[in-house]
């Protein structure tokens, strides 16, 4: 990393906590042996636990890999225990950082990310001199819904600026997801039939097989249209289907990105009741594991209506998409993990070889695999060899596992990496965080009147029949799920 000038800390708050253990020191140990880490950098984990500096190293341990470069960061790794709510652990903090350049990494729940910059404010830890920086890192959930995000926004921007802003999305730091923007804008032919006369439509699925396990708490009061829509389903939409930015600089793809959303034709009452599904799984099995139903979860209210899967159509206006419905939909407990992007084309418009078998051939679609299987499929029509005319799709795919020697990643390399570069493009702005927000608001506000059934589905299935018969009723069907 080419960081430094001046030394930098990455303070994280929440250091106990499952995702700086799993995925943010991994992390930067991967970046680390990948050269791409400053030698220089210090770490500082802040949180509620009594401890010292060698109880968090051994902490971190379990997860992070064991490299030389893991043991030269564990060294600078240190604690500092105390709560995020009062002004003395800020006063310590400053005394540590003195004018290095820091990045805050708020890694705790999200009732604290308002309370947390509050604080670094009041003790002038925000403050920018010489040219050096002071970033906050906020995970999500931004806003439960879009009021509370625009509040949100409203608060932390009062005391640092926007520049200083990295929310994280953490699909944006997935490779697949990334190169989204690199196939759609560095292949002249794909621009060539990337709208409505050639488009017949576009779903988006994040499909998991688990169900919610020990996350009962924090799922019951979000559900799945809160954890998975506004945030990465509607960076998926943006990235499917925003106008080609004129550089790669980051304010101009992010207002790309957030004139997309806006673009998203707003939901009414009735459209929210016929175009949305929610549904909630029964018990039953995924993959031969029996998994208890969600209302029997632990930490789940036995009368829970919170959705364990919501499927959506929707409309984007603009000249491009007039007319394209863009079917979304994920979920817990299906039939398979698989996250992609399927894009349907229509059908030739003129069949050559009436009165034959394939006087009606199935439409090309090009699917974006976004996980676990990564890579991209072009579905193709070709002759069967033989005697008789019958054309059948094959797949021009591509996978990266067989093009790339792709490394095990934690998929917050890039992130923190870029976050440290001062580069924003893979985080979310303010603008776009409440565009994604103002596009399911209307769904939660009828859901919250008690509209729309909740149905029950049976695990390891691909979700409710209302799902089915959402898209069933334009004619279409979903791709199937798993590969
Ligand atoms: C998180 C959600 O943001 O994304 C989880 O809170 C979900 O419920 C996860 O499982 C999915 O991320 P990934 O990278 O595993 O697809």
């Amino acid at each position: 990393m080419t960081v430094p000038g001046r030394p930098a800390t990455i303070v994280i708050f929440g250091a106990t906590g499952d995702l700086t253990r799993r995925l943010l020191v991994p992390a930067l140990a991967n970046l680390c042996f990948d050269g791409l880490l400053s030698e220089e950098l210090n770490v500082i984990g802040i949180a509620l636990r009594d401890g010292d500096d060698e109880s968090l190293r051994v902490s971190l341990d379990e997860f992070a890999p064991q490299t030389q470069c893991w043991q030269r960061l564990r060294q600078r790794t240190s604690y500092l225990p105390g709560d995020f709510t009062l002004g003395t652990v800020y006063e310590r903090l400053k005394q540590r950082l003195g004018e290095d350049d820091a990045a805050f990494y708020l890694a705790t729940p999200p009732q604290f990310f308002g309370v947390i910059v509050d604080r670094l404010a009041d003790a002038g830890l925000t403050e920018e001199h010489d040219g050096g920086f002071r970033r906050v890192v906020i995970e999500k959930p931004f806003g439960h819904d879009l009021e509370s995000a625009r509040a949100l926004n409203q608060r932390i921007l009062s005391r640092v600026n926007e520049s200083q802003v990295y929310r994280i999305d953490h699909f944006l730091g997935k490779e697949t997801v990334q190169n989204i923007l690199v196939a759609r804008f560095g292949n002249a032919w794909l621009e060539a039939v990337w709208n409505h006369r050639y488009v017949d439509h576009i779903q988006i699925s994040a499909a998991e097989a688990i169900g919610i396990g020990t996350r009962g708490a924090f799922y019951d009061t979000t559900g799945a249209l809160r954890d998975m829509v506004p945030n990465h389903l509607m960076q998926l939409l943006s990235m499917i289907a925003m106008e080609p930015p004129n550089s790669f600089d980051a304010e101009v793809i992010r207002d790309e990105k957030a004139k997309l959303l806006r673009a998203v034709r707003r939901i009414t009452p009735d459209e929210a009741r016929s175009d949305a599904v929610r549904g909630m799984y029964a018990a039953g099995q995924v993959n031969g594991q029996m998994i208890p139903a969600y209302r029997e979860t632990p930490h789940v209210d036995p009368n829970t209506a919170t959705e364990t899967y919501v499927a959506l159509k929707l409309m984007v206006d603009t000249w491009r998409w007039t007319g394209v419905p863009f079917y979304l939909r994920t979920g817990k407990a299906l039939a398979a993990r698989d996250t992609e992007i399927v894009v349907t084309f229509k059908p030739v418009p003129y069949a050559t070889f009436r009165e034959t078998p394939v006087a009606h051939l199935p439409a090309n679609q090009l699917v974006f695999q976004i996980q676990p299987h990564e890579g991209i499929d072009l579905g193709f029509l070709v002759k069967r060899p033989g005697p008789q005319v019958e054309a059948v799709p094959v797949a021009l795919d591509f996978a990266y596992a067989e093009k790339f020697a792709v490394a095990h990643r934690t998929g917050y390399e890039t992130l923190l990496y870029d976050m440290m570069m001062g580069d924003q493009t893979l985080f979310q702005r303010a603008d776009q965080i409440e565009a994604g927000w103002a596009v399911v608001q209307p769904i939660l506000d009828a859901w919250a009147r008690g509209e729309g059934v909740l149905e029950e589905y049976t695990p390891g299935t691909s979700g409710p029949r209302a799902a089915d018969a959402l898209i069933a009723r334009d004619g279409r069907q979903w791709h199937a799920l798993g590969r």
